[in-house]
């Protein structure tokens, strides 16, 4: 690979989300959220782990900036956990959780490091489950409330807002296939929870807005698939056709274009009448975009299933679950081809060309960032005490250049955020996945520089990729 610059005004950042680094699970009045509750569920977490301890970054936040900060990183996306804002039904603020937040935004700004802050990375307070959860209208409604609260108080601290992280990974993870909090098996929910998320964003921007004026940076962030037909069949290309309107523009229509596609609907007929989307809404959640965070893992290959046919509305009530996809239920994946990370997935750099471009050219005027993007491989720790991880190396090196590629063709890409600033909560995989930069020893919580963070310290001091 040959060095390659970036532009002088291009952020280099790293990201974590709330439940995923943060312990401190009773502290300073905060509630429990969906996934306190789900970790609890036996089988729900691989290592029968939780967030409860994390990294502990609510308490070492000092000490992970100055590792930031001699990373070079110009920016730093983390999460505001729901349940230490408002942690109660009625919605009473509380102030020690903003009061957090505040400290964390004061301490990264006196290192020089722009706070880039998700309003919601998965932690819905429980409370609001059991009232309904995301397929309750007046979730997105409650979301709204505490995205102007945030807004109010940290206002003149953060540089851009995303008001969601992965809504797919909301709805379909968390309400479909059931692997993620609340651990619900539901396809008709999981639609609606996607129609309510898709609200909570627009009125969640309108809320901020409406505290910080139209000059806000607001952004949301989305883990678009990457969808490749296995063959040219006409079959298979419906296939990927489809899977693009349930994963894809699902969340992109009404976002920037105001719209769903009709055929959308009618893929899904036989799981949900959509009856929840009511007049008004797409106005609602059509609202101007500073930015939009793309998240970039791995890609997909998919054919029709042969020989499946549509169930019926009836059989696919009876029988709702068939993974994350609502209504996709003559479509496979193929497995994914190696060399993969630790996750099982595969390694694709073309792909986040490919979805950079594609973006830029039906949106030519939206800025995009690359909010999360990195590896999990098996790191073990060398005598010295760091971690020699060169396949997370050329992970980051073959993406940072496929990025390199897109500017090059154009697209306005601003930033990008290495996922993770550090080891941490890996979600239903709980301790057993490693994307750090850092790693971290969870008996004693030092933090242990790997060469992927010395590699991306010295891409950053050049401003460059290193030779
Ligand atoms: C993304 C999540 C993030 C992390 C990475 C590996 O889907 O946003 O929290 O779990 O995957």
């Amino acid at each position: 690979m040959t060095r390659r610059d970036f532009p002088a005004d291009f952020v280099w950042g790293a990201a974590t989300a709330s439940y995923q680094v943060e312990g401190a699970i009773r502290q300073d009045g905060r509630t429990p959220s969906i996934w306190d509750v789900f970790c609890d569920r036996p089988g729900a977490i691989a290592d029968g782990s939780s967030g409860q301890v994390a990294c502990d970054q609510y308490h070492r936040y000092r000490d992970d900036i100055a590792l930031m900060a001699e990373l070079g990183v110009e920016s730093y996306r983390f999460s505001i956990a729901w349940p230490r804002i408002q942690p109660s039904p009625d919605g009473k603020v509380n102030r020690a959780g903003l009061d957090h937040y505040a400290r964390l935004c004061d301490a990264l700004l006196e290192a020089g490091i722009a706070p880039v802050a998700t309003l919601y990375h998965w932690d819905l307070p429980q409370y609001l489950e059991q009232a309904g959860g995301w397929p309750n209208r007046a979730t997105a409604e409650r979301f709204a409330d505490y995205a102007g609260v945030v807004a109010q108080s940290l206002g003149d601290r953060i540089d851009t807002w995303t008001t969601l992280n992965e809504p797919w990974c909301v709805a379909y993870l968390g309400y479909a296939a059931g692997e993620h909090a609340p651990g619900r098996r539901d396809h008709p929910a999981a639609l609606a929870a996607a129609h309510h998320l898709n609200l909570a964003h627009g009125l969640a921007v309108q809320a901020i807005r409406g505290q910080l004026g139209p000059a806000a940076r607001t952004s949301i962030t989305l883990n678009l698939q990457v969808l490749r037909p296995a063959t040219d069949s006409p079959e298979d290309l419906a296939a990927v056709a489809q899977l693009d309107r349930i994963g894809n523009q699902i969340w992109l229509g009404p976002l920037l274009d105001g719209r769903y596609d009709e055929r959308l609907f009618q893929d899904t007929a036989h799981v949900s009448d959509w009856s929840f989307v009511r007049a008004g809404d797409l106005a609602q959640i059509h609202q101007p975009l500073s930015v939009l965070g793309l998240n970039y893992y791995s890609s997909s290959t998919v054919r029709h299933r042969p020989g499946a046919v549509p169930p019926t509305w009836s059989q696919a009530r009876q029988q709702p679950w068939c993974g994350p996809w609502p209504g996709a239920e003559t479509v496979e994946f193929l497995p994914p081809v190696g060399p993969l990370t630790a996750m099982g997935w595969n390694q694709d750099p073309a792909g986040l060309t490919e979805l950079l471009l594609a973006t830029h050219r039906r949106w030519p005027q939206l800025e995009l960032m690359v909010t999360e993007n990195g590896s999990a491989f098996e790191d073990q720790v060398a005598v010295d005490g760091t971690i020699h991880d060169p396949e997370r190396v050329a992970y980051l090196a073959a993406h940072i250049e496929a990025l390199g590629q897109a500017l090059d063709a154009g697209a306005p890409v601003r930033g990008y955020f290495a996922w993770s600033l550090i080891d941490n909560f890996e979600w239903a995989h709980g301790y057993t996945k490693r994307f750090g930069l850092f790693g971290v020893d969870y008996a004693t919580q030092a933090r242990l520089w790997k060469d992927s963070a010395r590699w991306y310290q010295s891409l950053i001091a050049a401003g460059a990729t290193p030779d």
